[in-house]
């Protein structure tokens, strides 16, 4: 294992790898979208719906966001349901509604414009360390580290870390590496080819040693081993009932206080109801839990309550419905 500094302790060291990895990039790095620009608000968009999503999916959300909400003033006017519905799909809506407060804070705080400084972005909601170095390289081209899941590979590889990264000690070694590494101009292009090279070459379990154009400098005798993690929690199994409660034309959903606030979801019910058939079992992930979702027939119905209301079926299309929801209606109105 070796200290951050003294892998590229030598400064001739530092620009040949950093010259290595620049040419790579330029000739295969991926044309994406949010590589075209630097508007800081486009960049910021694009990191947090990359934050737990994958760049193919998230391409043709990037894109239609950018054309609905240009700037952080048309994003701060918005409503939350029409945020959450052009989120929709997405998943993890907390990040939507973070992007939308954030938005405000620039309007009001910022002038519209976020300030070129990493200690001030990271005060935005829902930037962390990581999304603010990502701001300000990319959009300002401030010298700042940036260390996201690629690049913490990389780097752990790099210096040949066998600790866990995600303990303080370890996300403390993970910086000061990313930190040694950048360079005072050119930050942008760097940061990017790090990250690029852990989406293309140094991947996860069968890393592309040979076509690695920084290997000389890897100090990882079984790079496929790293990085190493401490132990992940369980998955926990949930159950969670709902009801399916419609009228001719129209259907009963409730406002979500939970898990996807501010969405429709079907009607909870407070317990499984007994000796009943439920109409619908689906199952979907959500961080480490494994959640079924079990639909019951309105005759199980609790009494409706405040945060319940009908909608016609028509209007399905255009509501920011929880995805597992949305699925399960579509499997129900199909029968009916
Ligand atoms: N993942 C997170 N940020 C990214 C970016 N800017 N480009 C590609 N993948 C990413």
């Amino acid at each position: 294992m070796s200290r951050p500094a003294d892998v590229f302790d030598r400064l001739a060291d530092r620009q040949s790898f950093r010259r290595r990895l620049n040419r790579w990039f330029a000739s295969y790095g991926r044309d994406l979208p949010w590589r075209r620009t630097r508007d800081p608000y486009a960049i910021l968009v694009s990191e947090f719906m990359l934050q737990q999503t994958q760049v193919a999916a998230v391409i043709p959300y990037y894109q239609r966001w950018l054309e609905r909400f240009p700037d952080f003033a048309v994003l701060a006017r918005a409503r939350e349901s029409e945020v959450l519905h052009a989120w929709q799909g997405l998943g993890y809506y907390a990040r939507a509604r973070h992007l939308h407060a954030a938005a405000n804070v620039v309007r009001q705080k910022f002038y519209g414009e976020i300030p070129p400084d990493a200690a001030t972005i990271a005060q935005l909601p829902g930037v962390g360390r990581y999304t603010a170095g990502a701001v300000a390289s990319f959009a300002f081209e401030l010298p700042e580290p940036m260390v996201d899941t690629n690049i913490a590979r990389v780097l752990a590889r790099l210096t040949n870390y066998n600790q866990p990264i995600d303990s303080s000690a370890g996300r403390d070694h993970l910086w000061a590496a990313a930190a040694a590494l950048v360079p005072k101009i050119g930050s942008r292009k760097h940061n990017s080819a790090l990250m690029e090279l852990g989406a293309l070459v140094c991947l996860p379990r069968r890393p592309r040693c040979t076509q690695c154009p920084v290997r000389q400098f890897c100090r990882a005798p079984a790079p496929a081993l790293l990085p190493v993690r401490r132990r992940k929690p369980a998955t926990i199994h949930l159950t969670e009932p709902h009801t399916f409660r419609r009228g001719r034309d129209r259907i009963l959903l409730e406002r979500s206080s939970s898990r996807w606030r501010g969405m429709w979801i079907l009607p909870r019910l407070s317990r499984v109801p007994e000796r009943t058939a439920p109409l619908l079992q689906l199952d979907f992930p959500f961080t480490h839990h494994r959640v079924t979702l079990v639909v019951f027939a309105s005759s199980a119905v609790e009494l409706p309550n405040e945060r319940q209301k009908w909608f016609p079926i028509g209007a399905l299309p255009h509501l920011p419905l929880a995805t597992p929801h949305r699925r399960a209606l579509a499997q129900l109105l199909a029968r009916n």
